[in-house]
């Protein structure tokens, strides 16, 4: 693979994926949401999905995911991105939903660690809704894309833990 093959990948990879990063970072800013699931229990007792999927933070995410969207589309001058780009970012926020689903359903508590779950169940939701957007997206983008969220995530953690302001480097 020559270097210009390699920038496209990652331009493409950030291009596609910009939205739903935002969409999936910006809803922490919400301390106190109603929760989503109304605190119902699931048949095995344990919360649906917990106090941290809120409404408030599914609103804050979508929002500023299409803000990232009408930035290309007002740069790029076509509304083609909105096809792709909203499913995008509501695919991110549902996939976020299954992920904290299924870490209920094995016992972790909100806010629990569950390496790899914890940091593409957005991303396995954004894929799904850049597809259903209609594009036939590139393999070696979606593994760019794989790769570059768990680094960003190990990184983070890395110099919040450096910075003491996280308690454990992961
Ligand atoms: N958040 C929210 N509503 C959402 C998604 C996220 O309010 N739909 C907020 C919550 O304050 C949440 C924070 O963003 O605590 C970080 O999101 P995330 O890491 O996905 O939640 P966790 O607290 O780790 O909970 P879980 O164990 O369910 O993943
Ligand atoms: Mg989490």
């Amino acid at each position: 693979m020559d270097g210009n093959a390699l920038i496209g990948i990652l331009y493409y990879t950030f291009m596609y994926y910009l939205p739903a990063m935002t969409a999936n970072a910006t809803p922490v800013f919400i301390r106190r949401g109603r929760p989503i699931d109304a605190r119902k229990t699931f048949v095995d007792g344990r919360r649906i999905l917990g106090d941290g999927k809120t409404y408030e933070g599914f609103i804050v995410g979508t929002y500023f995911g299409i803000t990232v969207i009408l930035a290309y589309v007002i740069i790029a001058g076509t509304i083609s991105y909105f096809y792709w780009g909203i499913p995008s970012v509501i695919g991110a926020l549902l996939g976020d939903m299954l992920g904290s689903f299924i870490k209920r359903r094995l016992d972790i508590p909100r806010g629990g660690k569950a390496f790899l779950l914890d940091q593409l169940d957005f991303f396995f939701g954004a894929t799904i809704g850049i597809i259903i957007g209609g594009v036939l997206l590139d393999i070696y983008v979606i593994l760019c894309g794989l790769i570059i969220i768990v680094a960003l995530h190990v990184i983070t953690n890395r110099i919040a833990y450096e910075l003491k302001l996280k308690d454990v480097p992961w």
